[in-house]
């Protein structure tokens, strides 16, 4: 049936890379990694530079544009991403469609794919000035949808944004705020969340980043393409191990159950695996899990927390690293390991874990997206498979079978 022959008379070429482990699907400028080295470069600027050094205004600027911004023009840009804050008051009633407990996610995926209902001027993808404007929308609107998603859940009114505030102090205002309260952003807090926001900017091509070029590669209008990136990075194998990794952390409750964790995570007859843990292209640390584990010391240390789950995080990683299996497998901490404490710590509820990731992730794919735009190779994404059903064969009228 599978007629190998036949489909390289047809293509000139054929490959069979379930999960794309060793096929490109596109060339890009944006993002580096070395995963044998724990490398990641945006722009050719280290993820640990940029996190210790700069701020996520100033990384998306440099993601969208190529190059860091002068800072006239990162005043210029802050300042337009700030004038876009706003939502469409309509947009709101969307809210209420869903029901009081519905997971965030599947609000974002609704609320998001609707922009592109609220926003026509800016959806004709070869013009480069809607791409523009488009792009500065999304990235303006994703906190204050992400606040409004929070507030949903907790049976709270909205905030509009306050934009005398920073990018991310204006996002925690609108989340933890409440009306007529003043609300005094935590320069620790805002740095760490500033933190986590650059630390999930861009990753290059990633599950969801791949399904964004890939709902762009027809055409489709930025809004829907980003939705569709959403949809992909609530997996539990992506975007939602955060909140699968704060959730196994507790389960195991205490460092002395550790040892049982591991040995489950080890057993080829169990599914349970150390989320956290493990990447598809990090075969050495996660540089980012190296600012993430300095990052959740400041956070608890400033708010006072104690939490029984980082000493089991702490543990866990010491225990892991020094076993053959992990060693052999090059399995080490990702950027969700820790990143789960954090978040916890500040107040945020599980389920707004990969909302969070979504936020920060929408620069880079709408970086990403632009560039296939431009890219003269583009074309629409068009994978192939190897068939492996019936061959072809009479049908059998209903009473004869
Ligand atoms: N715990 C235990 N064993 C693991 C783990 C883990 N976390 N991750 C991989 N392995 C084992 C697999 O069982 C497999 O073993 P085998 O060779 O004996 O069959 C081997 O390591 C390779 O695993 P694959 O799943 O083939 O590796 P892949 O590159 O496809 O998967 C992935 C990468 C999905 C991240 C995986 O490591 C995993 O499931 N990790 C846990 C989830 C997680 O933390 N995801 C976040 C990724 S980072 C991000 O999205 C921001």
């Amino acid at each position: 049936v599978i007629d190998i022959r036949k489909l390289y008379a047809q293509t000139g070429a054929f490959t069979y890379d379930p999960g794309f482990t060793s096929t490109a699907s596109c060339k890009s400028d944006i993002t580096y990694i070395d995963g044998d080295e724990g490398v990641l470069l945006h722009r050719g600027y280290t993820i640990g530079e940029l996190a210790e050094q700069s701020n996520f205004m100033e990384v998306c600027y440099l993601l969208l544009n190529g190059e860091l911004p002068t800072a006239d023009e990162l005043d210029t840009f802050t300042h337009t991403i700030t004038r876009h804050t706003m939502v469409h008051e309509q947009l709101a009633t969307f809210f209420r469609g869903f029901r009081r407990d519905a997971h965030p996610m599947a609000i974002m995926c609704g609320v998001v794919g609707a922009l592109s209902a609220f926003y026509h001027d800016s959806t004709d993808i070869h013009d480069p000035a809607q791409r523009v404007i488009a792009s500065h929308r999304l990235i303006a609107k994703m906190p204050t949808i992400a606040a409004m998603a929070y507030k949903y859940s907790v049976g709270q009114p909205f905030l509009y944004p306050d934009n005398s505030l920073s990018y991310t102090g204006n996002f925690l205002r609108m989340t933890f705020g409440v009306p007529a309260e003043p609300y005094v952003v935590n320069p620790v807090v805002e740095k760490a969340m500033d933190r986590i926001f650059i630390l999930h900017a861009d990753h290059e091509q990633n599950a969801s980043t791949s399904t964004v070029r890939l709902a762009g590669s027809s055409g489709a209008n930025p809004f829907a393409c980003i939705a569709a990136g959403i949809a992909c990075l609530w997996g539990p194998a992506h975007g939602g191990a955060n909140e699968a990794a704060l959730n196994m952390l507790r389960e195991i409750g205490t460092v002395d159950r550790i040892p049982e964790f591991i040995a489950r995570a080890k057993d080829k007859n169990d599914p349970f695996r150390l989320m956290g843990f493990g990447h598809r292209v990090y075969k050495n640390y996660d540089p980012r899990a190296t600012v993430m584990q300095t990052t959740v010391k400041e956070v608890l240390g400033e708010l006072g927390v104690t939490d029984p789950v980082f000493d089991v995080a702490i543990e866990l990683e010491r225990l892991a690293l020094s076993d053959p299996y992990f060693i052999e497998k090059k399995l080490f901490p990702n950027v969700d390991f820790y990143s789960g404490v954090i978040l916890s710590a500040i107040g945020f509820p599980t389920s707004m874990f990969t909302v969070l990731f979504a936020l920060a992730r929408t620069v880079g794919w709408v970086a990403q997206w632009n560039e296939m735009i431009t890219d003269p190779d583009q074309k629409i994404g068009r994978p192939r498979q190897l068939y492996s059903g019936a061959a072809q064969r009479d049908y059998a009228p209903i009473g004869t079978r």
